[in-house]
C-alpha cells in the first residue's frame, strides 16, 4: 500500500502522520524536542519517528515536512528557523538519503493552511488565511484557490510584521514584530518580567510554575482560576494578535480566518480581546465579512497539509 508521511517540526515537538492516497490517516505519532539539542539530533529523532510509524505493508512514497522558518524549498534547505536555532540546514537531503523517497519542504503555517483549506475549516472557500499562534506566529495564505508560497515557500511570515516600529529587536532582524507580543513565547516572557517586577501580584502565577520557568500554560491556568495579572497578560497579547490580524485581513481580504496553534487553545482570555480588536479596528466591511474560526484538523493540520502537498500539490 502506497503511503505518504507528513511531519510537522515545531519548536517543542515533532509530529508525524501517515496518509494513504485518499488522504486518510493510517497512523500518527508525536515526540518532544528541544531546540537546544541541535539540528542533527532533531533530524535523527525525526527519522526514528517516521520509522516507528511505518508498517511492513506500507510502501513509503514521499515525505512532506512542515517546518517553522524560512526555506530554500527547491534545495530542501531550512534557511532560518530562529525558534529552532536552525540556520541553512539541508533537511530535505538528509531525509531523502535516509528513506530514498522525494521530500517536499513547506513552511509550517503554509502547510497547515493547505491542510485546513483542503480538508478542514477552510474547505470550500477560495480565500482563506490560517494563522498559527505557537512558539512563534506564522500564517499561510490561500488566495483565489491557491496556496501563496512566494519565491521560497516563505510567504506568510505574519509573526514578523512590525506592530511597533520602535519596538525591541526580534531574532529575525526586524523590530517590534508581532510574535514578540502575542506568541506563546511572548506570553511566557511577559509573565516572567512581571513576576520579577511585581512578585506580590504574581503569587498565583509563580505558585503554579513552582521552580520551573513560567510558561504560557501556567498563565492560562492562573487566568482561568481568577488571577488578574495573568488575565491582563493574555488580554494584552490577544489585543496585539488582533492588531496583527487586522493587517492580514486588510492585505488578503479572506472569507475565513483560521486561528490555530498551541497558544490559541488558551481560548477566550486570549481570543476575546483579539476578536474585539478586529471588530474595532478592521475596515468594517472587510472585518465584518471574515469568519474568524478555530481549526478543525487540530494539531495535525501542519503534518496533514505537508503530506497532502506531496501527492496532491495545487501548484
Ligand atoms: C517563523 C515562521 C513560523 C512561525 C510559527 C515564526 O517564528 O518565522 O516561519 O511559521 O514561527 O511556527
Ligand atoms: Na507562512
Ligand atoms: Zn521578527
Amino acid at each position: 500500500q502506497k503511503v505518504y508521511a507528513g511531519i510537522d517540526l515545531g519548536g517543542t515537538k515533532i509530529l508525524a502522520v501517515i496518509l494513504d492516497e485518499s488522504g486518510t490517516i493510517l497512523n500518527k505519532s508525536e515526540q518532544s524536542t528541544d531546540a537546544q539539542e541541535g539540528s542533527e539530533a532533531v533530524i535523527q529523532r525525526m527519522i526514528q519517528l517516521i520509522k516507528d510509524c511505518l508498517e511492513p505493508s506500507y510502501q513509503l512514497t514521499g515525505i512532506g515536512v512542515a517546518t517553522a522558518g524560512t526555506l530554500n524549498a527547491q534545495e530542501g534547505i531550512v534557511a532560518l528557523a530562529s525558534n529552532l536555532g536552525w540556520n541553512q540546514v539541508p533537511l530535505g537531503k538528509r531525509l531523502e538519503q535516509a528513506f530514498g523517497v522525494p521530500v517536499n519542504l513547506e513552511n509550517d503555517a503554509n502547510a497547515a493552511a493547505y491542510g485546513e483549506w483542503a480538508a478542514g475549516a477552510g474547505r470550500g472557500t477560495k480565500n482563506c488565511v490560517y494563522v498559527t499562534v505557537s512558539t512563534g506566529i506564522g500564517a499561510g495564505i490561500v488566495s483565489a484557490g491557491r496556496l501563496i508560497r512566494g519565491r521560497d515557500s516563505s510567504a506568510g511570515e505574519l509573526g514578523h510584521i512590525t506592530i511597533d516600529w520602535n519596538g525591541p529587536r526580534c531574532l529575525c532582524g526586524n523590530v517590534g514584530c508581532l510574535e514578540l507580543y502575542a506568541s506563546g513565547t511572548a506570553i511566557a516572557r511577559r509573565a516572567q518580567q512581571l513576576a520579577t517586577q511585581f512578585p506580590e501580584e504574581a503569587l498565583m502565577l509563580t505558585g503554579r510554575a513552582g521552580t520551573n520557568p513560567i510558561t504560557s500554560r501556567h498563565v492560562a491556568e492562573a487566568a482561568s482560576n481568577g488571577d488578574e495579572l495573568s488575565a491582563k497578560i493574555l488580554r494584552e497579547a490577544g489585543q496585539a494578535l488582533g492588531a496583527g490580524l487586522v493587517s492580514i485581513i486588510h492585505v488578503m481580504n479572506p472569507e475565513v480566518l483560521i486561528v490555530g496553534g498551541g497558544a490559541a487553545s488558551i481560548g477566550a482570555p486570549l481570543l476575546d480581546p483579539m476578536h474585539q480588536v478586529i471588530a474595532e479596528r478592521g475596515i468594517s466591511s472587510m472585518a465584518a465579512g471574515v469568519k474568524v474560526v478555530s481549526p478543525s484538523l487540530g494539531k495535525e493540520a501542519g503534518a496533514i497539509g505537508a503530506a497532502l502537498l506531496v501527492f496532491d500539490p495545487i501548484s
